[in-house]
């Protein structure tokens, strides 16, 4: 029988971009968009940021969109039968190997923000004082039960979710979070708007210091969070793609999840930085911004404890929300090429996923001896991730769609109504992405 017939479907237009915004939307909008930003001058690499989204972020994703509802298979699948050259399906298995690294730390993140909720919920950060919060987060970290139990967590809430399907499981869970989440970013934004002293925090996220702009560093980073904060070159968002109707128009719904993502991180934004300057706090912390710094804040914040609930639950839910999408790739490949259950083919690569994560948990304890490239071992896997494998990933799209498809096969798969439009699409696959995504590789060689 033709697999392919009984492939489950989104319920809804709706629903598929409401998974995608899930997909899109999570630790990247909030714990790495705001160290980013606040290391790259602030509003000037949102300038950059928004640049990168438009230029490569909007056609790469609807190049990804195109390749798996054409296909109606997994990344794959999806690579090898469509066109004649099956070696095609490497990229497919670079996406899987992407998704299944990213997905392996990520759960370790994510474990941090699971962690921090409950203990926010329960109080038992309340005895911290001023100062106190760095060595909490690092001795956290460093205990090696600590750190794995909560990757644990992650990755069993994950394979929860996807073990029960892509309507029963991803479709449910995208349609009562995602609102959810809106709702409590609003809320923290309005709150920190009304904190005496935010406006210099307003002003770092938006008012640019233009000098910035002419750092080539400012926009390195601005394309690595557009690749990790939208989801492209991992299969994520082909997969999701792969379960969207006919009737569903590509070209609105990649607006609407860019402009979705984007804003999400801009209210991430408007959350943290006006609370970091009202306590005269520094936004340039690096990557222990939301976990030592924003900790800070809400210790000196009327109704600070408060905040902190709904800030760790917001981060947790969007992790999840996203952690899902990067299990739904491999998954998908096990479930059509060696015919196992749902069940099975998510539980095994759960498991393998947690195993793989154990490493970079350990990172922070027995395991921080270990030093690859002079950095710690999440990071590394980090930068290999997200520096190398997404971005080859991104070229194997922007390369597949635009060189080895057709016109008329592209403008088919995407459903292409506008002339100008398509050619546009086209043209940016064709000549602007593969060789802006070139650039950035090189200047991973380049000093
Ligand atoms: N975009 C998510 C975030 O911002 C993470 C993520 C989900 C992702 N799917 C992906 C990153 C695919 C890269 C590729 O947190």
């Amino acid at each position: 029988m033709d697999p392919s017939a009984t492939r489950e479907q989104w319920g809804s237009s709706t629903s598929f971009i409401l998974a995608t915004i899930g997909s899109a939307a999570g630790l990247g909008n909030i714990w790495r968009f705001s160290y980013v930003a606040g290391e790259n001058g602030g509003a000037a690499f949102l300038l950059a940021y928004v640049l990168c989204v438009l230029l490569l972020g909007v056609p790469l994703v609807l190049a990804e969109f195109s390749v798996g509802r054409c296909a109606r298979g997994d990344v794959v699948a999806a690579y090898a039968g469509g066109t004649s050259k099956s070696s095609w399906a490497a990229a497919g298995w670079l996406a899987v190997v992407a998704a299944f690294v990213l997905l392996s730390y990520y759960a370790v993140v994510a474990g941090w923000a699971y962690k921090y909720f409950v203990s926010y919920l329960f109080g038992t950060m309340s005895h911290l004082g001023r100062g106190d919060y760095g060595t909490y987060f690092g001795d956290f970290i460093a205990r090696s039960f600590d750190a794995v139990l909560w990757q644990f967590l992650v990755v069993a809430s994950t394979v929860g979710v996807v073990v029960a399907g892509v309507k029963r499981g991803i479709e449910a869970m995208n349609k009562v979070l995602m609102p959810m989440l809106a709702a409590i970013l609003l809320l923290l934004a309005g709150y920190s708007l009304s904190l005496k002293g935010g406006a210099a925090g307003l002003a770092f996220l938006f008012d640019p210091d233009w000098s910035a702009l002419m750092r080539p560093s400012v926009y390195l980073a601005a394309l690595g969070q557009a690749f990790f904060s939208l989801g492209i070159g991992a299969g994520a968002l082909l997969t999701y793609g792969s379960y969207a109707s006919l009737k569903t128009r590509l070209g609105p719904t990649v607006l609407v999840v860019a402009g979705g993502d984007t804003l999400f991180a801009i209210v991430a934004g408007i959350v943290i930085f006006p609370a970091v300057f009202a306590f005269g706090l520094d936004p340039a912390q690096g990557p222990t911004l939301a976990f030592v710094t924003l900790p800070e804040v809400f210790r000196l914040m009327p109704g600070g404890s408060l905040f902190a609930i709904a800030f760790f639950l917001l981060l947790s839910l969007a992790a999840l929300t996203s952690a899902v999408s990067l299990l739904e790739v491999p998954a998908a490949v096990l479930i059509r090429r060696l015919n196992w259950s749902r069940n099975k083919s998510t539980i095994i690569i759960g498991a393998a996923v947690f195993a793989a994560g154990i490493p970079s948990a350990l990172g922070f304890g027995v395991l921080s001896g270990v030093r690859p490239f002079d950095l710690g071992i999440l990071e590394a896997i980090d930068h290999f991730a997200s520096k190398l494998l997404l971005p080859a990933g991104g070229f194997l799209v922007a390369i597949f769609v635009g060189w080895v498809w057709t016109k008329e096969q592209a403008f088919d798969a995407a459903a292409v109504r506008t002339a100008w439009v398509g050619r546009t699409w086209r043209f940016l696959l064709r000549y602007v992405a593969p060789w802006l995504i070139l650039l950035t590789l090189a200047g991973l060689i380049l000093p």
